[in-house]
């Protein structure tokens, strides 16, 4: 129970979380990857009554840095179900990963805020995993990029009358995911609104197939990347907001490589089965892209949302 000031006040936390890249290709609100780019953030309770946001990186100018950043609501918000007092916060957040692009930037920042919450907390509430998951989730609203954000890996995530839940994955060591970020945005509200409210029964028959074969793919047999990408349920109604998008993806794809609208786009994730094929890859989208993109060639994050003392520098979580 809540009583007086925060017992957080002087406590500080480093968190570290993942990029994360949603559907993957068929598995819609579902299916989600960590990827090996991480935003940090430095948390410190404090005994006033303010909040200073400092954003390095990108974001940098552009976030709000009041009571309105979305780190900052996502501790209140956690601080808030727990019904302990919200202290002072002083945040630094040095950010890497690309707004706007589908790779899970504000799922990132949620979650940032919840192991921030977390950490803060620790030894006055424990925040489990699967109340992580339902914190984000509420901010967020579709689990796909903060399960992954959160856990790490594969994961897969759906939702219950108790709340969302996960399942998460170890992806077979020979996936090398490669990220073409363009200098463009795409807003996720945009790309939503385009969806039909229903959809032919053939293709989410098709849609099915392909989900649980990506999911065998990825942890067993790379090999069936391109054939387990396919999908009929959200690229095709999106083409039209980010066409050279869709452009490089069916061009990638032509050329025998796993390639997907990273999210709700607009960058282009390509999953494939052996690291060298990669180059070959950014080589094809060097020739035929139209405007500037990005390759990143990352790899797969298994660790997932951490959160550290600032003194101590030791695991409360992972
Ligand atoms: N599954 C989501 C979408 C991911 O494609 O709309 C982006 O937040």
């Amino acid at each position: 129970m809540a009583a007086g000031p925060s017992a957080t006040i002087g406590r500080s936390v480093i968190v570290r979380v993942p990029a994360t890249s949603a559907n993957l290709g068929p598995g819609f609100d579902t299916l989600g990857l960590a990827l090996s780019l991480y935003d940090e953030l430095h948390v410190t309770a404090t005994d006033d009554a303010d909040v200073i946001v400092e954003v390095h990186g990108i974001g940098e100018g552009e976030v709000p840095t009041d009571e309105s950043n979305l780190v900052v609501r996502a501790i209140a918000s956690a601080f808030a179900f727990y019904g302990q007092p919200l202290p002072g916060l002083r945040l630094v957040a040095n950010n890497v990963i690309p707004h706007g692009r589908g790779l899970g930037s504000s799922g990132a920042a949620i979650v940032s805020g919840i192991m921030a919450a977390k950490g803060l907390l620790a030894g006055i509430v424990d925040i489990d995993a699967e109340a992580l998951l339902a914190l984000a989730t509420a901010m967020e609203g579709h689990p796909d990029n903060v399960a992954p954000a959160l856990f790490g890996g594969l994961t897969i995530a759906w939702v219950t009358p108790e709340g969302p839940q996960h399942k998460k994955l170890m992806v077979h060591r020979g996936v090398s995911p490669l990220v073409f970020v363009p200098e463009h945005t795409m807003s996720t509200s945009l790309a939503r609104s385009l969806q039909p409210e229903s959809v032919p029964h053939a293709d989410a028959i098709f849609n099915v197939s392909r989900s649980a074969l990506l999911v065998a793919a990825l942890i067993q047999s790379p090999e069936l990347l391109l054939a387990a990408t396919e999908d009929k349920l959200h690229q095709n109604y999106r083409a039209s907001a980010m066409p050279e998008t869709n452009r490089l993806v069916t061009m990638l794809r032509e050329h025998g490589h796993a390639a997907v609208v990273s999210g709700a786009g607009p960058s282009i994730l390509v999953l494939s089965d052996d690291p060298s094929a990669r180059l070959a890859a950014a080589d094809l989208v060097a020739e035929h892209a139209e405007t500037p993109w990005s390759p990143l060639m990352l790899a797969v994050d298994f660790k997932g949302a951490t959160v550290v003392p600032h003194s101590v520098q030791s695991p409360l979580s992972s």
